[in-house]
Parts: C-alpha cells; structure tokens; sequence
C-alpha cells in the first residue's frame, strides 16, 4: 500500500450515508488504494424546468437562505425588491469602470426611485485587480463616505466585481450585508451563487478569501447583450460543465438549443441560467463549504486552472475550462470509467459552441505539470481529479498517473 490513505478517506467520507451517493467502493489495484465515490441525481434531470423570461429560485441554506431571481430586464426593478426585502437603508454599489460606465445610471436610478440611499463605487476592470490593495482602496472609501453595520454591499458586475463586493462586505466592520448583481454569463450562472468570495495575491488566484452569502441574487438576462464573444462562451463552458457533471437532459438540451442559446434567446437563456442556478444551489445546499459534494463543480478546473496560469491568463478562465473538460473526460475514459462514445459527446458538444478543446502547442507541459501539483485542490501532493463516468454523474478520484496526464496534455 503506497498512497498516503488519510486525505484520500477523509475526501469522500462525507458522501458516506449521503442518498444521493450511489456507491463507495474500495478496491487496490497494483498495491495502490482507489477510492471512488459515484454520485448520481437522477431526480434533479427530472426536475429540469421550463421558465419563461422570469423565474426565481432559493438556494438553501437554513436562516441563510437566499432567492434568486431571474427576470429581464430586472435591473431597473432591483430598488422596490431590497425595499420590500428591508435588507438595508443605504447601499455601496461596487462596480468595475465598465459595468458602471455601461449600466450605473440604470440601477442607480432603480434604487433612488424605490427612495433608497445609494453610492456607485468604482474600480478598475480586470482580474489584476481583484487584489488586497483594491479592497483597503475601497474599504477607506466606505469609512469616509460613513458606512456603517446598517448599510449593505451591492456588488454589480462580473465574477470579478463579485469576488471583491463580497470578500469586502464579509470583512468591512466585521461583516455588513451583501447582494449580488451578476452581469456576465460565467457571474449569472457560477460566481455569485454559493457564497465564495475573495481576491487573488502574488502566490495564487482566490488563496484570501470569505465563505459570504449574499441576501439574494438579481439576475438581469438583458445585460448579456453587451458581453464580448468571448466572456459568453466562458460561460457557457461553465454552463455545459454543469450538464456533464449531474443533469444528462440538460446536456441534451444545450446539443439540440445551441443557436438560439448563442443567439441569447431570452427564453432560452432563462431556462439554461435557471437550471445552473439550480444544480448549483443544490450542490451549495447540501455541501456549503467544499467538503465533499460541492468538489464536483470543479470538473475541468484542474487541469482548467493550470493550463490558464501556464497560458499566463491569456486564455480566458472559461476556455480553460473547456480543455480541461477534455482532459478530465479522457482521463475518465482512460480509467475505464467513461465510454468512448460519451467522451466523444462531450468533446463534440464544447466543439459545437467553438470551444477549444486541445491544450495549445505552445504551452510548456512542464509548466502545467508543476501548476497542476500546487492546485487548491491537492492534498498531501495528490491531486484530485473529478472525472465524469456517464453524462450527468461524476466520481473523484486522485488515482491518475503522470504518464496518463501527459497522454491527454498532448
Ligand atoms: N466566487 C466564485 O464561486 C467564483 C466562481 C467562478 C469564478 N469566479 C471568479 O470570477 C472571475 C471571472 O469572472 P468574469 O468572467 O465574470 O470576469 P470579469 O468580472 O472580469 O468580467 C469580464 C469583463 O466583462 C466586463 N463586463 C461585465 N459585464 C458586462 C456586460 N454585461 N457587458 C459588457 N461587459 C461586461 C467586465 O467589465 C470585464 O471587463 C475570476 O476572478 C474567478 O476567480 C468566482
Ligand atoms: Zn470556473
């Protein structure tokens, strides 16, 4: 018996006892533990909703409990929700230059009229400043501007905006109240729900950070209008991630809707974002912090998160993503654990939407290698690996040898 086994039983030994654990099953092969744990839903495909362009949903969570409410056009009603909600008197509007340039004055003006105190506070677009330095920059501002524990965050923007809106409400006076007002595809569907908050430092991406849940979500569907190409297939990789990883009909419904889901039609829209929201507010529900099941919405991430560093970020988050889908659906079928012909929908799927599917040539595999051993997600040097075993199920398992990964490195 090689492996170290403490990390690799203290992983899945949250699924033990959980219903929707199908099976543990322990078994060595060649002198190595393999410990799988498969984890099905058929219950939630079934569930896979129609929704009109309005639809709202709770992400469960006890006396943490949140809705979020999807609806186009919602921007300009944002104001009466949080009156009625009674969530604060005065709120700081935390934006990038961009999102703010673009639709401030809409919400802004949302919140005056419902009769509610409001700051629009700005920062620099870009991922180079989630950063220490902008939540010091813009916690001073909210001392000077007389912030106080009655008051609340809105954090209005992309994935990028949130992450700072949040960690910056978790830690402002201790803790101040938070709302989120997600305006890309990736934000809409991933980043504001589920309560992750924080900034990256020189040594890695998101290491300071808060577990915070916002109060509620508001998801405005119009703003995609505006997003660049490329943000919204980044979100839409996210999107197909969720279809692999626990709802097969949803797969199947983004292969048969791919253009009108391109084309951003808004009832198609509002149902794929509602039912990410969904499968994410089921995960978040049952695991809020990363303990056990929640580790499956990190399925392309491994592999996804060293091939964006080795890329040094000039490939979006999202594309990332999509190879590292390939990869982990590769490294399934390599393992036995997915059929061929089901890695080839994947891989065909991500192709449909122009997503590229291969690591690029040109990036170093050593550097990946070495990002891959300093992931988040390793523990006591293995990394883990979440590998799809159908469409719409997923194991996690750290047993992947090096001579597989450079196999699908390529
Ligand atoms: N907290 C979580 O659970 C979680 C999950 C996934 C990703 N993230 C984080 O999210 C970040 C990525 O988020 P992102 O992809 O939204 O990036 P982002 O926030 O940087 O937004 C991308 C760009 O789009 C612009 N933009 C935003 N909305 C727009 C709109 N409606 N129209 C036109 N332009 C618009 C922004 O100004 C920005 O320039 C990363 O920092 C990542 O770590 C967090
Ligand atoms: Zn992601």
């Amino acid at each position: 018996m090689t492996c170290a086994i403490n990390p690799l039983l203290s992983f899945p030994s949250s699924f033990i006892g959980n219903p929707k654990s199908d099976f543990v099953n322990i078994s060595t092969t060649f002198g190595v533990m393999t410990f799988l744990v498969t984890i099905k839903d058929n219950a939630l495909s079934n569930r896979y909703e129609e929704a009109g362009t309005m639809s709202e949903l709770q992400v469960g969570l006890a006396e943490r409990s949140y809705p979020i409410i999807i609806e186009k056009g919602y921007l300009s009603e944002i104001g009466k929700d949080l009156l009625e909600r009674n969530i604060a008197k005065r709120f700081a509007v935390i934006s990038d230059d961009r999102v703010a340039g673009l639709y401030g004055t809409v919400l802004m003006d949302s919140l005056k009229q419902a009769g509610l105190k409001a700051e629009l506070i700005t920062f620099p677009h870009g991922e180079a400043n989630k950063t220490l330095e902008t939540i010091a920059q813009l916690a001073s501002k909210l001392a000077q501007l007389g912030f106080d524990r009655n008051d609340a965050v809105i954090g209005f923007g992309g994935g990028v905006t949130g992450d700072i809106a949040g960690f910056l409400a978790s830690s402002y006076m201790r803790g101040i109240e938070f709302v989120q007002v997600p305006t890309t595809l990736l934000a809409q569907v991933d980043s504001s729900v589920g309560g992750k908050t924080g900034v990256d430092i020189p040594e890695g991406k998101n290491l300071v950070g808060a577990f915070y849940q916002p109060k509620a979500v508001y998801i405005d569907i119009s703003v995609l209008q505006t997003l660049p190409q490329q943000e919204l297939l980044g979100g839409l990789a996210e999107v197909i991630k969720y279809g692999v990883i626990r709802d097969q009909d949803f797969f199947v419904f983004l292969k048969e809707n791919r253009e009108k889901i391109l084309a951003l039609d808004p009832t198609l829209i509002t149902r794929t974002i509602h039912t990410c929201c969904r499968i994410k507010a089921d995960v978040v529900s049952e695991d809020e912090r990363e303990g056990g099941v929640r580790k499956i919405l990190n399925y392309g991430h491994t592999i996804g998160h060293a091939v964006e560093g080795a890329s040094d970020y000039s490939l979006i988050h999202g594309l990332a993503v999509a190879i590292g889908m390939v990869a982990a659906a590769k490294l399934a079928t390599l393992n036995g654990l997915l059929a061929q012909s089901d890695m080839e929908r994947i891989v065909s799927l991500l192709q449909d939407y122009q997503m590229p599917i291969e690591v690029p040539a040109e990036l170093d595999r050593e550097r990946i290698k070495r990002y891959l051993l300093t992931d988040k997600k390793a523990v006591g040097g293995k990394v883990y690996y979440i590998l799809p075993d159908s469409i719409g199920s997923t194991q996690i398992t750290a047993e992947i040898t090096e001579e597989q990964v450079d196999l699908v490195l390529g």
